[in-house]
């Protein structure tokens, strides 16, 4: 119900791109209850990214993480919104007054990006967007912008744990949200050739798995990296 109302007109290549911003934005600040900008202040933290690092926001959306991002990167930090949504990027530019974001169309499977552009690729709330299909190929493809050293952050919804709340998300949100697979994240992560790997749960809303690309000698020999943050 709600996921129809969002999504307005499909998108040619995103199934799962978000049509309405305004709306969106509605339904988040009423979704986090009060806590979005905690929680958000949170991924900030959890991505340790510092003064002058250059970070990729991917299905960035109205852009509310990549502006929070780019209050910590200032003032010589950039951050690059992603989001294949026309409607998600017009409404992060027209909210967005900070020198060094800024926000272009652009699918998670095929970034278009030269490798090792970036220090930190986030990720929120988006993955579950992306074609089940396409998921292993889009963080394959933050690993591959990453500089060696650099640091990914995924976070998405944690499905509820309780009956009650189960029951009552699937016929607001539709079947993805009651079973969001967050456990597949960090194989997925793996795969990809992160180390460095940690996972855990702000909760009740979301899990998060952070990850390190490895210095291009540590590869091969199978050496994680330090922990992210
Ligand atoms: C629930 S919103 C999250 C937006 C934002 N990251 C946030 O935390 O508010 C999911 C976003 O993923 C985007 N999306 C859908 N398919 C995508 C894809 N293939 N690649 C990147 N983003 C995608 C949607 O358009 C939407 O803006």
């Amino acid at each position: 119900m709600l996921g129809r109302l969002l999504h307005g007109r499909p998108h040619p290549g995103a199934p799962g791109a978000i049509g309405h911003a305004r709306a969106y934005e509605v339904f988040s600040g009423l979704g986090f209850a009060g806590r979005r900008r905690r929680l958000y202040g949170q991924l900030v933290a959890l991505s340790g990214v510092r003064p002058g690092e250059h970070v990729l926001d991917v299905g960035c959306g109205t852009g509310y993480l990549a502006r929070m991002m780019a209050e910590t990167v200032a003032p010589d930090g950039t951050v690059l919104g992603v989001d294949p949504s026309g409607p998600m990027i017009r409404y992060a530019r027209d909210h967005t007054r900070l020198g060094g974001c800024t926000f272009s169309e652009g699918f998670a499977e095929d970034l278009d990006a030269p490798d090792g552009t970036f220090d930190v690729v986030v990720t929120s709330l988006a993955v579950h967007h992306i074609p089940e299909a396409k998921r292993a190929q889009a963080i394959k493809e933050m690993f591959r912008v990453l500089r060696p050293g650099g640091r990914v952050l995924i976070a998405d919804y944690r499905p509820p744990s309780g009956r009650l709340a189960r029951r009552l998300i699937g016929p607001l949100s539709g079947p993805v949200m009651r079973h969001n697979p967050v456990h597949l994240l960090e194989p997925l992560a793996r795969e990809a050739g992160f180390g460095g790997l940690n996972s855990g749960d702000l909760r009740p809303f979301l899990h998060f798995v952070r990850g390190v690309k490895p210095a291009a000698d540590e590869r091969g020999r199978g050496v994680a990296g330090e922990a992210a943050g």
